[in-house]
C-alpha cells in the first residue's frame, strides 16, 4: 500500500537515511559518486557535484547524468520499499544550475519498484572472468522489460559481426585514450591503490584480459596495476547496448535509471554485470555500434552479462558528506 503523505509531518530520519544509503550504493563512473542530496518536506533535490566530474573522459557529462540517474533510481526503490511513491522532475532551472532532479515522494507506488530493494546492496560491477553459461531467454526478456519500463531499450549484440564491431571500436577508443595525457592523469586520480571512500580500488580491477579482447575495461592507471596477471575470460561475452530515443541530459538521467533497473534485475536473477563504455565516450565510435535502421539509436551504455564469482563491494562516502542542509534556494 502506498503511504498517505501528511503535509504536517516530514520524512522520518530513518526513512531519509535509508533512502540516502540506497542512493549512494549506485554505480558511478570511476566510483566518483558525483551527487549531493537535499531533503525538505516530501521532496528530495538531487545535485551534481562539480568537484567530482570527469571533464577529460566525460566532456559531455553523459556519464555524470547516467550516474545521477542510477542514484535517483536506487532512492526511488528504497522509497517504494518504505511505502512511498516517487515522481522525478528535471527542472533544468538556469538559476539553479547544479540542481538536476527533484524527486517528489508520496502518491501511488508504481512499477513494483520495492521488489528490487533487497538487491541494491548486492549489485556490484564484476570485472572478473565469467563462465560460458548463457543468460536464458526468459531472463533476457525480463532485463529488456526493465529497460523499457524506464524509457530505454536493451539491444543484445548477438552474432560475431556485431561483437566484432564492438571489439574494433573499443580497441580504437582505448588507443586514443591511452595517448591522451589529460585522460590518463584524470584516471590516475580515481583508479588504483587502496581506497577508503571513493574511486576504484586495485582489488576491483580483476585480472587483465588478453590484448584487444574487449571484455572488461582496462582501467589500470599505475604500473603495478598494469602488471597484474592475465586470465582467460568467457569465449563469447554477452553484451547488450542500452539505448534511448533522444540524446540530452534528461535522456541520460532516464538512461541512468534504466541502467540501474537492468543491473538490479540482473542481480535478482543471479546474473553478474560490468560495463565496457569506452566506445560511448567517443562520439565517432559510438555511432559505429548504432543500428542505423532502428528508432532507438542513441547508445548510452555497453553492459556485459554473465555468471561470475562473488566480488567485494567498493567504498562509499559517508552520508553526512553527500547531504546538503540549509535553505533550498541556496545551492552552494
Ligand atoms: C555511467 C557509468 C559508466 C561506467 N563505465 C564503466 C566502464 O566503462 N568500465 C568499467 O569497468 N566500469 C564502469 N562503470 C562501473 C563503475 O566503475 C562502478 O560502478 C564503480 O566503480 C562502483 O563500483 P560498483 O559498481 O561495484 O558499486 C561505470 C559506471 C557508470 C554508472
Amino acid at each position: 500500500m502506498a503511504k498517505a503523505v501528511s503535509p504536517m509531518v516530514g520524512l522520518s530520519k530513518g526513512d531519509r537515511d535509508a533512502m540516502l544509503r540506497a542512493a549512494v550504493l549506485a554505480p558511478s563512473m570511476h566510483n566518483t559518486q558525483p551527487w549531493r542530496f537535499r531533503f525538505h518536506d516530501w521532496v528530495v533535490e538531487v545535485f551534481r557535484d562539480r568537484e567530482r566530474e570527469l571533464p577529460a573522459e566525460d566532456p559531455d557529462r553523459r556519464m555524470l547524468y547516467l550516474s545521477l540517474g542510477a542514484a535517483i533510481f536506487n532512492l526511488r526503490v528504497e522509497a517504494a520499499a518504505r511505502g512511498y511513491g516517487s515522481e522525478v522532475r528535471c527542472p533544468m532551472d538556469q538559476s539553479r544550475p547544479d540542481l538536476v532532479a527533484v524527486i517528489e515522494l508520496g502518491g501511488p507506488r508504481s512499477g513494483q519498484l520495492q521488489l528490487l530493494a533487497p538487491y541494491v546492496i548486492h549489485r556490484r560491477t564484476n570485472r572478473r572472468p565469467f563462465t560460458d553459461e548463457r543468460v536464458p531467454a526468459e531472463v533476457r526478456a525480463e532485463l529488456g522489460l526493465s529497460a523499457r519500463i524506464e524509457g530505454a531499450e536493451l539491444r543484445w549484440l548477438d552474432g560475431p559481426d556485431r561483437r566484432w564491431w564492438l571489439r574494433m571500436a573499443t580497441k580504437d577508443a582505448v588507443a586514443a585514450d591511452d595517448q591522451d595525457a589529460t585522460k590518463t592523469a584524470e584516471r590516475r586520480r580515481w583508479v588504483g591503490g587502496d581506497r577508503a571512500v571513493d574511486g576504484v580500488p586495485s582489488s576491483a580491477l580483476g585480472p587483465k584480459a588478453a590484448d584487444g579482447a574487449a571484455v572488461v575495461r582496462e582501467l589500470a592507471a599505475t604500473e603495478a596495476d598494469a602488471a597484474r596477471p592475465v586470465a582467460s575470460f568467457e569465449h563469447e561475452p554477452q553484451f547488450a547496448v542500452l539505448t534511448t530515443r533522444y540524446d540530452g541530459p534528461i535522456d541520460w538521467l532516464r538512461a541512468g535509471q534504466a541502467l540501474e533497473r537492468v543491473l538490479l534485475e540482473a542481480t535478482a536473477h543471479g546474473v553478474s554485470t560490468s560495463l565496457l563504455n569506452q566506445v560511448i565516450e567517443h562520439e565517432d565510435l559510438r555511432r559505429q555500434i548504432d543500428d542505423p535502421l532502428g528508432p532507438w539509436t542513441r547508445p548510452q551504455a555497453v553492459i556485459r552479462f554473465g555468471y561470475g564469482p562473488t566480488v567485494p563491494p567498493t567504498p562509499r562516502r559517508l552520508l553526512a558528506d553527500v547531504v546538503m542542509s540549509g535553505d533550498p534556494t541556496d545551492d552552494r
